[in-house]
Order: structure tokens, then C-alpha cells, then sequence
């Protein structure tokens, strides 16, 4: 049988490790460890004098990934970076590293493969689980209360803005009026119910209003903002910036805030056109298929990198 790791193959691997340009010596950041599949992959440039930093917001996802980060150190033996977890939102990023101090930022936003095929978390309308979807399972309102306490028109507006559902208001009778929804199963069902799937549509017809339920919980839109913000300050001159988005919504508030960096003579884009993944992982890994990858320098002086 396949282990975790194998089964949950990192998104744009190779390209994301590449675009990074790790150094051995330097300080990197990955702000959404998930199984630590490419922190694996820069812990074994950074050598022993490198220091790689991980956040996650999961703490099931935090604990996988120590065990992950563990092995790959124990592997490297004397040549093993240091290495930090921080079991945070990467918004808080700030509060725990001074400016200027990172010589290369990654972020793969979204949810684990792990987190979507774990029934209990409430994610996926796949299997039938608990309405949840918190990442953070320790704070924060459930979908489930997000679903049973919110206005017909509150949940008409988040379905249609972080969904792009154009049925949202349809939906969003049908769940009040399906009211108390419980389940993944149950919202599901009343979803189909209210907006049948198209015609030739390749979505399932939860797809979008899961989609929006989750961003919201999450507040995954804000975080992702509040990272582009903060990475120019953080990273050193010529350091980058590698960020891995799953749907336009994020794409598009990366792509802008690159775009503005630029203008404003931050950023120097890597990426004109976001890298997407190739025919082998698509073949490989189908979670790929809509997987947008951007990076970008932070312009100013180059200095010698450390470990050179
Ligand atoms: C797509 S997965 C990352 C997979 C990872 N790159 C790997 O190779 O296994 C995203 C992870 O980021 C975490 N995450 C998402 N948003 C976050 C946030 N705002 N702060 C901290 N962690 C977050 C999720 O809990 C999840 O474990």
C-alpha cells in the first residue's frame, strides 16, 4: 500500500522548488506545510546552516508533517537543516520573523488532499461527514453554523462571491428552508436539488457552493491577501516569492498584487504566464488540473547568497 506521502504527491513539485531557487544556508519559508511534501524538498538543499520555516493552520496537518520533517532531517543526519513549525494562520507571519530576514517564500494555498479525503473534517460532498471545514478545527464558526445561522441573503451573497455560483440565490432558499443541515451528505443534496447539474457540465453541482463555504470559514481570501502584503517586507533583496493557487479567486488576488508590486517596482514577475502543471503530473496526480503557479524577486541589490 501506498504511504501518505506517496498518495499525496506536492502540486507543481519541481517547478515551485526551481522558481525558489534554494540556497543552502538560507532561510525559507513554507506558509502551508500540508504534508510537508515541498518542504521535504527544500529542507535537503538547505544544508546544516540552513533554517527552513513552516507554517499550518491544521494541527493534524502540523503533526503530519513533523513526522514528515523528522525523517528527511534524520535522513540528512549531520547535513540536516534547523527547522521551525508554527501552528498559525500565515497571516501572523509577521509577528514571528523580522523584515528582511527570508531569503525565499512558498505558499500552496487551499486544502490538503488529506483534509478533502478525510470524511470527519467535513469538506468534501464526496463523503458523507460532519459539516465543518474548519482548518483550524480549534476556533472559528463551523460550516455547519455558517449554514444555520446566516440570512438567506448573507449565504445568497457568500455563495455567489466566493462560489462565482450564479444559481446562489436559488441555493440558498433551498437551504434555509433544509434548515438544520447537519452533514456534507445533507447540504449536498439540497444543493443538486435546488441547481441540477447542467448539461455536459463537468462540475459536480455542490461543487462551487462547497467551494464558497469553505473560503468563507476559512476566511481564505484575507489570509492570502494579508501574505502578498507582508512578503515584500520579509523577504531580502532578490529573495522570492512562489505562490501555488486552485482556483481564480486566489489566482486573481495574486496576480494583481504581483501586478501592483511591479508598478510600484517591488516585485520583478518570474511567471508573465502562471506555470501550470504538465501532461506526466496531470496523468499522475488529477488534484494538478487546476493548479496555477506564480513567482516573483524582490528587486534591490543582489548580495552574494549565503553559503556562497
Ligand atoms: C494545499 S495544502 C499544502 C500541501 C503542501 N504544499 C505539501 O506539499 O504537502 C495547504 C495546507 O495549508 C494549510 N493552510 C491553508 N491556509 C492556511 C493559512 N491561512 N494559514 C496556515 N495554514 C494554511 C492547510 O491547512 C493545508 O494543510
Amino acid at each position: 500500500m501506498k504511504s501518505v506521502s506517496e498518495r499525496h504527491a506536492p502540486v507543481l513539485f519541481q517547478e515551485a522548488i526551481d522558481l525558489l531557487q534554494v540556497r543552502a544556508g538560507g532561510t525559507y519559508v513554507d506558509c502551508t506545510l500540508g504534508l510537508a511534501g515541498h518542504s521535504a524538498g527544500i529542507a535537503r538543499q538547505l544544508g546544516a546552516q540552513g533554517h527552513l520555516i513552516g507554517f499550518d493552520r491544521d494541527p493534524e496537518a502540523l503533526a503530519l508533517a513533523k513526522e514528515r520533517l523528522d525523517e528527511v532531517c534524520a535522513a540528512l543526519a549531520g547535513n540536516a537543516p534547523r527547522v521551525t513549525l508554527i501552528g498559525e494562520a500565515f497571516s501572523s507571519i509577521t509577528r514571528h520573523l523580522q523584515p528582511a530576514s527570508v531569503d525565499g517564500l512558498l505558499a500552496d494555498f487551499g486544502v490538503s488532499s488529506l483534509q478533502l479525503d478525510e470524511a470527519g473534517r467535513g469538506f468534501s460532498f464526496m463523503a458523507d461527514g460532519p459539516l465543518d471545514m474548519r482548518m483550524d478545527t480549534r476556533s472559528g464558526p463551523t460550516a455547519a453554523q455558517v449554514v444555520n445561522e446566516a440570512s438567506e441573503r448573507e449565504l445568497a451573497d457568500l455563495i455567489y462571491e466566493y462560489g462565482e455560483e450564479r444559481r446562489s440565490r436559488r441555493i440558498a432558499r433551498a437551504i434555509v428552508r433544509g434548515r438544520p443541515v447537519t452533514t456534507t451528505g445533507q447540504l449536498s443534496r439540497i444543493v443538486a436539488s435546488a441547481a441540477p447539474a447542467m448539461k455536459q457540465a463537468h462540475l459536480h453541482p455542490a461543487t462551487r457552493s462547497f467551494q464558497a463555504l469553505r473560503i468563507y470559514v476559512n476566511r481564505e481570501l484575507d489570509e492570502i491577501q494579508a501574505l502578498l502584503e507582508a512578503a515584500p517586507k520579509l523577504l531580502k533583496p532578490s529573495a522570492r516569492l512562489v505562490v501555488i493557487s486552485f482556483h481564480s479567486l486566489e489566482d486573481r488576488i495574486a496576480k494583481d498584487s504581483f501586478r501592483e508590486g511591479a508598478r510600484q517596482g517591488v516585485w520583478e514577475i518570474l511567471t508573465r504566464k502562471p506555470v501550470t502543471a504538465g501532461e506526466e503530473e496531470l496523468q499522475r496526480n488529477p488534484r494538478s488540473r487546476s493548479a496555477k503557479l506564480r513567482a516573483a524577486e524582490k528587486t534591490g541589490t543582489k548580495k552574494p547568497g549565503p553559503g556562497k
